[in-house]
């Protein structure tokens, strides 16, 4: 018998051995193993390794593996040529929706469904996102594009061609925790956009393309941009019980808090909120910490009782805006990591698919006469 659950809650869709979640004890791993470890441990070159093969890569391997993204780097004449015709005033996320689209324009053999071959293509787009979005950041600024330096790690590189300049161990350090934090999480809204796209056997810059579109919407991917609207728009931290209480009063969502799986901590938060802290005292945005500590504080009081807790969007704001990214570059960041966890789920439906098609429980009419136009 068919059940219906509202926004599909509860229902368990696909199986993978990539991520797991216990969202009552806030706990979360990337086959098997915790995300703090991984993100004080791991590069996000080996977490993606990770994903995609069930387990860590020897010596070589990773080597290996991080020689082939970086081989990719390089935006064709083709593509950069796109980038530069796009208007400068697009918003970063409708850029890299329509710019992974147009990589199947590039590929003489889009519609493969074949594992190897479709991990070869991701692999592709894993390695040119950095470089499409850094590009059109200077592009929109009039700014030459900067060439992506194949000798550095994918975070490191995407803030070198951001910045014309190579960032501080630090901040390098900081990016690339950000993607291994990101990187995957369970069947969440994009991540099923991508594989209900390949399981009708469509290939992957369309499914890739799906899930950008799903991710950018305010209640998933886009909470973390959400969050920094609200953190500019409060003066400081004694207007921060005001706000947030009108908020509430208003039954507003305030961005960066609750989840549909946790109703506990965040386990990317708590990771995010120590690096966020560490960041904000060395660039001197400790103001911005101290409100976002402050609204946690007040959020804890109001809503823990309900299951509601920060985010991994919370307090990635705060640590974005130290990197110096700009605001509408948060969400794109995080297409550069997920597009790991998007590739892996695709990996994994095609090895084992079946067509997605749920039932939609019909609540309209039977039975009704057409009636003429004239009659109406
Ligand atoms: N602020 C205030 N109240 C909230 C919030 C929030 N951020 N989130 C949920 N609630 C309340 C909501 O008002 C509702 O209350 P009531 O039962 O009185 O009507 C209850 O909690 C259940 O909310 P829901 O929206 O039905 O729950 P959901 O499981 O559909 O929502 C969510 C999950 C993430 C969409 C929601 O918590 C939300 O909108 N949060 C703000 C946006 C956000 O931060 N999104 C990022 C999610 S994590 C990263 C990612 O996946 O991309």
């Amino acid at each position: 018998m068919a059940s219906y659950a509202k926004g599909l809650e509860g229902v368990v869709a696909a199986h993978t051995s990539m991520s797991f979640i216990d969202g009552e004890k806030g706990i979360l791993e990337y086959v098997g193993i915790p995300i703090g470890e991984l993100a004080s441990n791991s590069s996000f070159e080996e977490t993606v390794f990770l994903l995609w093969n069930g387990r860590l890569p020897k010596h070589g391997e990773l080597d290996e593996f991080s020689h082939k993204i970086r081989s990719r780097y390089a935006m064709s004449p083709a593509l950069e040529a796109r980038l530069m015709a796009l208007p400068k005033k697009a918003e970063p996320m409708h850029v890299m929706r329509t710019l992974v689209s147009s990589l199947g324009l590039d590929d003489a053999r889009p519609d493969v469904t074949d594992v190897p071959e479709v991990r070869e293509k991701a692999l592709t787009v894993l390695s040119l996102v950095p470089t499409i979005l850094a590009g059109f950041h200077r592009y929109r600024q009039g700014k030459p594009l900067i060439k992506p330096d194949s000798n550095l790690p994918l975070a490191e590189n995407f803030l070198y061609m951001l910045n014309g300049q190579r960032p501080t161990p630090t901040m390098a350090k900081a990016m690339d925790v950000c993607l291994i934090l990101h990187a995957d999480h369970g069947l969440n809204n994009s991540t099923f956009s991508a594989r209900v796209v390949v399981s009708t056997m469509s290939d992957v810059y369309s499914a890739l393309t799906a899930a950008i579109g799903s991710l950018r919407g305010p209640l998933h991917g886009g909470a973390n941009e959400g969050v920094m609207v609200m953190l500019n728009a409060i003066p400081s931290v004694a207007d921060v019980e005001k706000f947030i209480q009108a908020k509430l009063e208003h039954k507003d969502k305030i961005m960066g808090f609750g989840h549909r799986v946790y109703r506990a901590y965040d386990p990317r938060a708590s990771h995010l909120k120590v690096l966020a802290k560490q960041l904000a005292h060395d660039t001197g945005n400790s103001a911005l910490y101290e409100k976002s500590a402050k609204i946690e504080e007040i959020m804890l009081r109001e809503k823990a009782a309900k299951g509601i807790y920060p985010n991994v969007d919370f307090y990635s704001a705060t640590t974005y805006h130290c990197i110096g990214l700009p605001l509408d570059l948060f969400t794109p960041c995080f297409v550069l990591s997920r597009v790991g966890g998007w590739s892996g789920h695709i990996l994994e439906q095609l090895s084992d698919n079946r067509l997605f098609r749920p039932s939609a429980d019909y609540t309209g009419p039977h039975d009704v006469r057409y009636t003429p136009m004239n009659k109406r």
